[in-house]
């Protein structure tokens, strides 16, 4: 493979990457499974497909299945942080696989890697966070008539689609790949749990037990992160804006505060909140000396980067690889990590390959779902089909060597009837 199309940082990465891609590969039965039919089956034959995901070994191992299935892959970056330039060297040597993706590519290369990733117009786009969609519809706007269907991996990518389905401006129909419980309840929870400590332990080498953890936002990404904090032995703290998951985090047995109370006595902050400027000026004015700040959300804006450099005026520096220290007037320093950006990513390898299976599982059949399907299907956000979910699970449980029962003729009856009571 030539790579022609293709703008990775070193080809010559591409044989390690392949050992990377297989070592995922072995944890990800799933997705191997669905690979082997599409193999055979080729469901996906002359689908040309966009995607625009971390370029990780478990998307590789996602993009070779698709290929597998008949799909021209052509891959970008969902984040400039998260790409592992071994992983997107293989895909172009081993794989054929056209991708456009530089760990630590500034913002413009971002953008026209995007662009590349859409040459020869796709029939179907893959999103994680809704920015290949954004760039269709307002700079390549001439590609939408040939555009079937779309998938999108995250909740902030969900939340901006069906703001623009509700606007009238989404131009085709979008899976949310992310509302599937094989993937929000695993891959949110358990994966983003997982990867955010260890993106922050590698990024730092802290003791995390004894330290108190602010984690802003108890959705299924804080609930992960609060849950392994806590087996970890941290003292839990959790901001939130709505009372009902605040109530949940106090049943949880969390403590639960105000940032603006939190600030005081957090020794780590990790924003899960999927919002703006979640830290402020008005919190880093407040923290103690030291405290170290990083994001799990998708987008860099939960922290109030451009305060913190203003607060410093120009008192910056890179201690660590992902460490960059801030010091403010008076001497108080504040330890950003990863540039704000997703720190499980872009400190450490994203979340582990048997959660990742899931949530790619989810994606390689919600595309063949929509090559089958897409062109009845409206200008919408559609739930990945109940089928394709259940069927993951009893995948995955099947893996994993876990046997569960089955209803018996009568209790079936039971569950359908009305009649029957005490
Ligand atoms: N999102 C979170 N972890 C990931 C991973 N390992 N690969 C791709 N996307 C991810």
């Amino acid at each position: 493979m030539d790579g022609k199309g293709s703008d990775v940082k070193d080809l010559a990465l591409a044989d390690k990457g392949r050992t990377r891609i297989r070592w995922a590969d072995a944890q990800m039965p799933v997705v191997g499974s669905i690979r082997e039919r599409f193999t055979k089956e080729k469901p996906l034959r002359g689908l040309r497909l966009a995607a625009c995901l971390h370029v990780t070994s478990e998307t590789a191992n996602l993009a070779r299945t698709l290929a597998a299935g008949g799909a021209q892959v052509r891959l970008c970056a969902s984040n400039p942080l998260s790409t592992q330039d071994d992983v997107a060297a293989s895909l172009v040597v081993h794989d054929g696989i056209e991708v456009c993706a530089i760990k630590g590519e500034d913002n413009d290369t971002y953008y026209r890697h995007i662009q590349m990733a859409l040459e020869g117009g796709p029939h179907v786009t893959m999103d994680d966070g809704a920015d290949l969609v954004s760039v269709l519809h307002s700079r390549k706007r001439e590609l939408l008539p040939g555009i079937i269907g779309g998938t999108e991996e995250t909740t902030t990518g969900v939340i901006r689609l069906t703001s623009m389905a509700r606007e009238g401006v989404l131009a085709y129909p979008i899976v949310a790949v992310n509302d599937a419980m094989t993937k929000h309840f695993f891959d949110n929870r358990y994966g983003t749990g997982q990867s955010t400590l260890d993106g922050i332990i590698r990024a730092t080498n802290l003791l995390i037990a004894g330290l108190k953890i602010v984690i802003a936002g108890y959705g299924w990404c804080g609930r992960g992160v609060a849950l392994r904090a806590r087996g970890l032995g941290a003292h839990v703290v959790v901001t939130e804006i709505d009372p009902v998951k605040a109530l949940e985090a106090v049943l949880d047995g969390y403590q639960v505060l105000p940032m603006e109370e939190a600030s005081k006595i957090g020794d780590i902050f990790v924003t899960l909140s999927g919002n703006k400027h979640v830290l402020g000026r008005r919190h880093f004015d407040q923290m103690k000396d030291g405290a170290v700040v990083a994001n799990s959300g998708h987008f860099n804006v939960e922290i109030d980067i451009p305060a913190l450099e203003e607060l410093a005026a120009g008192r910056k520096e890179r201690l660590r690889d992902y460490v960059d220290q801030y010091t403010l007037p008076g001497g108080r320093r504040i330890n950003l990590l990863g540039e704000g950006r997703l720190i499980n990513l872009a400190a450490a390898e994203g979340h582990p390959a048997a959660v990742m299976d899931m949530s790619f599982a989810n994606q390689a059949l919600s595309v063949e779902y929509l090559a089958k399907e897409g062109k009845g299907l409206k200008r919408q956000v559609y739930p990945v089909p109940a089928a394709i979910d259940r069927e993951i699970a009893r995948l995955k449980l099947e893996s994993m060597g876990v046997r569960i029962d089955t209803l018996t003729a009568e209790q079936r009856t039971y569950l359908s009837s009305w009649s029957e009571g005490t």
